[in-house]
């Protein structure tokens, strides 16, 4: 009997060594490949003087409504910007760059930088201030800012939502409500009726992680309060909004191309040989930044790509699962690791969902050891790269066309290729910003 138990005892145990090698060699070799730099191809043998991006590629600038406007009163930033000690500074967006009136002055500026498309986004408390009462006059305001860029053949890429939630939305309890799809859904209608005919790129939202781990674990942004058992069901949620609005969008439009816009740093352990660590970068980069894109891959056009920077795992430090890590490197500005690599690495893993691919938003800010010129030429062959190897990539839109209010940040992060003086609203064009006019109108980078 003793035997027989001893032996049971052996076989348990031989039997989980085996599992927990398999396990570890599955990681190990899995984090090892996924993330470990592999030389794109034509990375040390290309010749050439420049590299040539494909026909038709977008060299683009993006903005988001909120950041650039000014007065938009029917949001939910605009309740939290008043709230004491939101926002750095105590920056208010009343005026804000008031990109809502002198966009034609911004569209002649992006046009000397020989831009050939621009995303933007509706700001949908201006749209529907009041849950389900539509304002026309802001719907023909943003007919005109289509009809400005149309003369300019500017293409437009309209973004759906983009952060900012109408307060009226928010009381109803926002994307925590099951609700929620059926009114974005109404919204959605709305504006495919309206702006349809204009429109051929969507995007239905901006970087849904982004808005739940700044609003719902960091609490830096509405609504205010770290609420992680929130999260499943605000996912649920806005998975349902993304392919709610695809159907709408393709049952109005069926040429249209509607994609979704996702925050996509380049997750890496920080070190290769660290099996947990590794274990831990995969589940992030798996089941966070991949999560959307995942769900809604059968019910999108394209995937909208933003990458700033690679984020390290470390285990030391917890809070690196949701910042930056903070061990040496070029900074890019919000404590960014430069990496441009790491933008190679992020297209390669999107390329997966055999999807077309656009680089919805890219950018640097004032910096002085990673000046932007140099960023957009780095990040520019990157992409070639990307190319090279296979990747569909349609477009790149440099984040921001203009300085803007970035968030809790407020003013003081200056990502634009165009600053603005805050006191009299004068436009510029910053000096680093001329490399990235000459890439889109050569549609080639300098080797
Ligand atoms: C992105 C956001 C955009 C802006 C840039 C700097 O994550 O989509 O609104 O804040 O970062």
């Amino acid at each position: 009997m003793k035997k027989i138990l001893s032996e049971k005892k052996k076989s348990l145990l031989i039997g989980t060594g085996v599992l927990c090698t398999l396990f570890c060699t599955f990681f190990s070799n899995l984090s090892f490949k996924a993330y470990r730099y592999n030389k794109p191809v034509g990375h040390e043998d290309a010749t050439a003087e420049t590299l040539e991006f494909p026909d038709g590629f977008l060299w683009g600038a993006a903005t988001a409504s909120y950041q650039v406007e000014g007065g938009n009163k029917h949001s939910i930033w605009w309740e939290f910007e008043q709230e004491e000690g939101r926002i750095k500074n105590g920056d208010r967006t009343e005026v804000c760059v008031d990109h809502y009136n002198l966009y034609e002055e911004d569209f002649d500026l992006m046009s000397d930088l020989d831009l050939n498309s621009y995303r933007f986004s509706l700001e949908w408390g201006r749209i529907e201030p009041e849950k389900g009462v539509f304002d026309d006059s802001e719907v023909t305001h943003y007919k005109n800012v289509l009809k400005a860029l149309k003369e300019k053949n500017v293409i437009p890429m309209v973004t759906l939502w983009h952060h900012s939630i109408p307060t009226w939305f928010a009381e109803e309890g926002g994307w925590e409500s099951k609700n929620s799809v059926k009114y974005f859904s109404a919204y959605v209608q709305y504006v495919a009726e309206n702006l349809g005919e204009d429109v051929e790129l969507w995007l239905t939202m901006n970087e849904p992680t982004a808005y739940i781990s700044s609003g719902y674990l960091m609490a830096k942004w509405p609504p205010g309060e770290a609420s992680p058992l929130k999260v499943p069901g605000i996912q649920k949620n806005l998975v349902k909004a993304h392919k709610a609005a695809y159907d709408i969008i393709h049952r109005y439009d069926s040429e249209a191309e509607v994609g979704i816009a996702e925050y996509s740093s380049y997750v890496v352990s920080s070190n290769n040989k660290n099996i947990v660590e590794n274990i831990v970068a995969y589940s992030i980069d798996k089941s966070w930044t991949h999560y959307f894109v995942s769900r809604v891959r059968t019910q999108t056009d394209f995937i909208g790509v933003h990458y700033y920077y690679r984020q390290k795992i470390r285990l030391g430090l917890i809070k690196d699962l949701f910042s930056k890590d903070a061990v040496d490197f070029e900074q890019t500005g919000l404590d960014r690791e430069y990496y441009p690599q790491g933008l190679y690495e992020v297209l390669m893993r999107f390329d997966k969902y055999d999807l077309p691919i656009y680089i919805t938003e890219i950018g640097v800010q004032d910096y002085h050891e990673v000046p932007r010129d140099v960023f957009v030429q780095e990040h520019a062959r990157e992409v070639y790269y990307a190319i090279q190897n296979g990747v569909d990539v349609r477009g790149f839109y440099y984040w921001a066309l203009l300085d803007s209010f970035e968030w809790s940040e407020g003013y003081d992060a200056k990502f634009g290729l165009i600053s603005v003086d805050l006191e009299t609203l004068e436009r510029t064009i910053k000096d680093s910003s001329q490399a990235y006019a000459d890439i889109a109108r050569c549609n080639c980078v300098g080797n």
